[in-house]
């Protein structure tokens, strides 16, 4: 009993699951499995908690994943795996702002580099957010920090874009 427990805390590490393989194929994988979970399921924050499980598992170099929603003029933290994060941000601000206020991907391979990034981890150095779009409108973010510096590439966004689609098509949006 203590040992399947153990066993079972071993394979639900952070970092443990991380799919094999090209970052298209690690995409294609994870879209199969989004399509899956939210076959039946159209609750936002249900599915939002399950997207940010997918990634944080399957994506290998995160410390952060998950995403925001567009309250009135702020992004509010929604469903995340990773550290304690910053609950509000206005649009314009920082990185996940900055996507808001552009409607369209931002892809920061050197933080400190970016001005106004908002550091929620210290350990963050390359993050990508990604607009959710509904018919022009945006929705919130989906946001990923990396520990390494340029971790993301146009491949990670395409990826991440094509998760935020299925997504945002996959909810119930109040
Ligand atoms: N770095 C983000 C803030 C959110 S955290 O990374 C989770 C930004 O600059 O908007």
């Amino acid at each position: 009993m203590a040992q399947s427990a153990a066993k079972g805390n071993e394979m639900t590490a952070f970092h443990d699951q991380r799919s094999q393989g090209a970052p298209a194929e690690v995409y294609e994988e994870l879209l199969r499995q989004a399509r899956g979970l939210f076959e039946g399921e159209r609750d936002v924050i249900a599915n939002a908690a399950n997207l940010s499980a997918l990634m944080a598992f399957h994506l290998e170099g995160l410390n952060w994943a998950g995403l925001y929603f567009l309250r009135g003029d702020e992004l509010v933290l929604g469903p995340f795996q990773g550290k304690p994060a910053c609950v509000r941000i206005a649009v314009g601000k920082g990185v996940c702002g900055a996507a808001v206020a552009k409607r369209a991907s931002v892809l920061v391979a050197d933080v400190h580099a970016f001005p106004g990034h908002i550091a929620c981890d210290s350990a963050s150095q390359s993050e990508l957010v990604v607009p959710l779009l509904r018919d022009g409108r945006v929705l919130g973010v989906i946001d990923l920090d990396s520990p390494r510096k340029a971790r993301f590439a146009p491949v990670d966004q395409a990826g991440v874009e094509a998760l935020a689609r299925l997504f945002v098509e996959a909810c119930d949006w109040p």
